[in-house]
């Protein structure tokens, strides 16, 4: 089973939609093995968006994923970085399809709501980034047996 980093961002905990994005993976039958609430640093947004400094969004973007709190979570399941990506739709929240969550709950390119990993490489970094290995924990679901 493939593990990816998902990250409910400050605009989507500010707007209360915490439970409703959280539901809709949970629902799809991505497991989660990690969760929490934290404030992001302006040091580990560095490291998080390490790969975009030096482009004109960088400060704002880093400006806006430090503004409030996010929730972070690891979740688990077949082929989960591309299911994710896809259940969240494009960057551009206007370019998504309706029915995806930055489809239905964005409006604006710097308020997307959500994040995932883009690939199991940066799953595995982001993952390492925001978890230490004990606070992700494996255990059996008997749902499991239906879904898979
Ligand atoms: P990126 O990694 O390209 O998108 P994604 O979140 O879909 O993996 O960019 C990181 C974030 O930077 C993106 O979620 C929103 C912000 N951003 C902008 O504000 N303007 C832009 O032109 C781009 C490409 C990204
Ligand atoms: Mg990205």
């Amino acid at each position: 089973m493939e593990r990816t980093y998902v990250m409910i961002k400050p605009d989507g905990v500010q707007r209360n939609l915490v439970g409703e994005i959280i539901s809709r993976f949970e629902k799809k039958g991505l497991k989660i093995v990690a969760l929490k609430m934290l404030q992001i640093s302006r040091e580990l947004a560095d490291r998080h968006y390490g790969e975009h400094k030096g482009k004109p969004f960088f400060e704002p973007l880093v400006q806006y994923i430090t503004s409030g709190p996010v929730v972070a979570m690891v979740l688990e399941g077949k082929d989960a970085v591309t299911t994710v990506r896809d259940m969240m739709g494009p960057t551009n929240p206007l370019k998504a399809a309706p029915g995806t969550i930055r489809g239905t709950f964005g409006m604006d390119i710097g308020r997307n709501v959500v994040h995932g990993s883009d690939a199991p490489e940066s799953a595995a970094r982001e993952i390492a980034l925001f978890f230490a290995p004990e606070e992700i924990i494996e255990y059996n679901k008997n749902v499991d047996t239906w879904l898979y």
